[in-house]
């Protein structure tokens, strides 16, 4: 068999008889109604999806109070990112982002041979005045996550919208908010509001995370009427399977489940971390859906990991991001944290 290399490394594929805490996925599963939606539209898989998503297109505006035309959706907010790099980037371009950013911005920068303009964020929370000092009107795209996987760093409005301001207006900005679901300070943005009033900003949005819909594959982007026009020139007819975007449809109706999935991700988080108390690691928090553990040695933190494996947990070991003590684990129900924690404490 040929063996396929693929640049990004996933977390861990094995679920069947594991606790997942390595794929900041949303262990509680989507909604029951939700699932009753899948196993009624599977009766109708013969039948193609819409060609563009329109009715969740649709649904995503009314729930974000965004206008419909300026909607696009993805299989996975992957696909709106591979969409920004195919349709607004040539060869040459420059692309900027951090250096511990989410993995996809510098693998879609190499398959479409932009060069990556790489901020260093050792430090990981860091200011977007320190990013600007590495930017140049000459980038055409600039990605941010926020809040950002790994490292969990976060802007505020306030913030955010000085750095919008002084960026030249040919250089988009992509909010890859997949994770601004799990934000509930007012003074958070996931970017939504900026887009009216700033051509060039693109936010990405996920249903992987908080909807619990990873295995479906759905995102979306909103802009810019022209930009929008300019992604759908790439985007794939159909992209968007009927069952994904169905369930995608029936998880936007329950603001409250979705409200609830915040809480119990706080309280699991909160109840997780109080209980570890294991020397041999730190713990580095976030606002989303998962921490990091820091080890001394890149050593301890494979064997860390293969310990996890024996009981049964399967986390992200990070250093195919550079960052070789780290292990973010992502907070899954509270009867797994309970069993998470005692094991983190056992090594
Ligand atoms: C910051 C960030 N953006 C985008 C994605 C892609 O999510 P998806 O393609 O599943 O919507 C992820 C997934 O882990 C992520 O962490």
């Amino acid at each position: 068999m040929v063996k396929k290399n693929n640049t990004y490394q996933g977390g861990a594929e094995e679920f069947k008889g594991f606790i997942r805490l390595s794929s900041n996925e949303n262990n509680y599963g989507p909604a029951n109604s939700v699932i009753k939606t899948i196993k009624k539209n599977i009766n109708h898989s013969n039948i193609y999806p819409e060609i563009n998503s329109q009715s969740l297109a649709k649904q995503i505006a009314v729930f974000n109070k965004i206008p419909n035309e300026n909607v696009i959706v993805g299989a996975g907010s992957d696909e709106i990112l591979q969409m920004i790099f195919h349709a607004l980037t040539k060869p040459g371009d420059l692309v900027m982002h951090t250096k511990y950013s989410f993995a996809m911005y510098e693998i879609f920068a190499k398959a479409f041979n932009c060069k990556s303009v790489i901020y260093d964020d050792s430090s990981f929370q860091f200011t977007l005045k320190d990013f600007k000092k590495k930017y140049s009107s000459k980038v055409k795209v600039i990605f941010l996550a926020n809040p950002n996987n790994p490292t969990g760093s976060i802007f505020y409005r306030k913030e955010l919208l000085e750095f919008i301001k002084s960026i030249n207006k040919n250089t988009f900005i992509v909010l890859d908010a997949a994770y601004s679901e799990y934000i509930e300070d007012s003074l958070y943005s996931d970017g939504l509001e900026f887009v009216k009033k700033y051509n060039n900003i693109i936010v990405t949005k996920s249903f992987s995370k908080i909807f619990g819909l990873g295995g479906l594959r759905v995102g979306w982007g909103y802009a810019h009427i022209n930009t929008i026009k300019k992604l759908y020139q790439v985007k794939k007819p159909f992209n968007v399977n009927r069952l994904a975007s169905e369930a995608a449809i029936e998880s936007l109706k329950s603001k409250s489940w979705l409200k609830k999935q915040s809480k119990l991700n706080q309280m699991n988080k909160n109840f997780f971390i109080k209980g570890l108390n294991n020397t041999k690691f730190e713990i580095i928090d976030t606002l989303a859906n998962f921490i990091l553990i820091r080890f001394r040695s890149e050593k301890m933190t494979n064997q860390f990991s293969l310990f996890a494996k024996k009981h049964k947990i399967t986390l992200r070991v990070l250093s195919s991001y550079g960052l070789k003590n780290y292990i973010r684990v992502t907070i899954g129900t509270a009867q797994e944290m309970q069993i998470a924690m005692k094991v983190f404490n056992k090594f």
